[in-house]
């Protein structure tokens, strides 16, 4: 059945000139139907290049928002118009503008988790593999970090020539993870190493043997000599990993480490966009688009 609705997938998706962009927070099942998986910065920076006249993209909607700006004249469609990002919608713009007038000299560098409005309102975007890199890159002193206390928190540490300013927002699914969740499974799993994303709080981060995005995770994982790691992100990473790497063992660091938006998204409903029955085409006023997309290019500038 699984294999079925792949092939006709993938036999409709090259008739009809459509090009699949999956996260890897998506299935195993989703992940193999796809021209390109990987974390948030590698598809924008994909998005740009991809030739097809229209994208799929399975992932949250700032994803595909982002795959917009950069692609106007592509139809896009996000595969389940339900999967957001909580951490997305956590601030408005009008909530960043008043902070912007307390702290006039201070550069918005936004998380790409935010809403296409927000990014009218921010420098420059960061994804959680390029932050240290484009907030030490950037010329601004002062930074004013949003909406992630934890990513912020991570990267200040990082960068320790510049002045931060934090808010106190974050990613509810990571943010469930305690100290006590990481020494547990440390205990039960004594010889394996600690890969944690920055979403995670600070007291966790700083337990670990490796910080760093999906795609960074997955990478040190593939690539360590070392046979055991407890996974400090979404579980679709041990999902993920385990078949890439069978001959290694995979734990994940919490049941609960699972992002129900990332999740709802199915083969079905990827099959109902390609058909023009499902998903949803992600439309922007220009004047939007236009005032919005200027910091994720600035990210792409910046973050290589
Ligand atoms: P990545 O930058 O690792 O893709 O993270 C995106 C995200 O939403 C993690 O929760
Ligand atoms: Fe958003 Fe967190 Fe889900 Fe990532 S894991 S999409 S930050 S809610």
């Amino acid at each position: 059945m699984i294999k079925d609705l792949q092939d006709k997938i993938i036999k409709l998706k090259k008739e009809r000139d459509i090009c699949i962009l999956a996260h890897s927070y998506m299935s195993e099942e989703i992940c193999e139907i796809a021209d390109f998986t990987g974390d948030s910065y590698a598809l924008s920076v994909k998005a740009k290049t991809a030739p097809q006249s229209t994208v799929i993209m399975c992932g949250v909607r700032f994803m595909a928002e982002t795959v917009k700006m950069l692609s106007p004249q592509k139809r896009v469609i996000l595969s389940n118009p339900d999967a957001g990002c909580p951490m997305a919608e956590q601030f408005d713009k009008e909530v960043i503008e008043e902070v912007k007038k307390m702290y006039p000299d201070y550069a918005v560098v936004a998380y790409v988790n935010t809403t296409a409005e927000l990014k009218t309102v921010a420098d420059v975007c960061v994804t959680s593999s390029s932050a240290v890199k484009i907030c030490k890159a950037i010329p601004q002193k002062n930074i004013l970090f949003i909406p992630d206390i934890n990513l912020g928190t991570y990267v200040k540490n990082q960068v320790p020539e510049k002045n931060f300013k934090l808010l106190s927002g974050g990613c509810p699914t990571h943010a469930k993870i305690e100290k006590s969740d990481v020494l547990a499974a440390k205990k039960a799993h004594p010889d394996a190493l600690f890969l944690v994303h920055p979403e995670c709080r600070t007291e966790v981060v700083e337990l670990a043997d490796y910080v760093g995005s999906t795609s960074g995770i997955m990478d040190f994982a593939e690539k360590s000599d070392r046979k055991e790691f407890i996974i400090g992100t979404e579980n679709a990473i041990v999902q993920h990993l385990q078949f890439k790497c069978p001959e290694k063992k995979f734990y994940p660091l919490s049941k609960d480490l699972v992002c129900h938006n990332m999740k709802i998204t199915t083969l079905p409903d990827v099959l109902n966009c390609i058909l023009g029955t499902g998903g949803e085409e992600i439309v922007l006023k220009e004047e939007l688009r236009v005032k919005a997309v200027k910091c994720i290019e600035k990210m792409i500038e910046y973050g290589g």
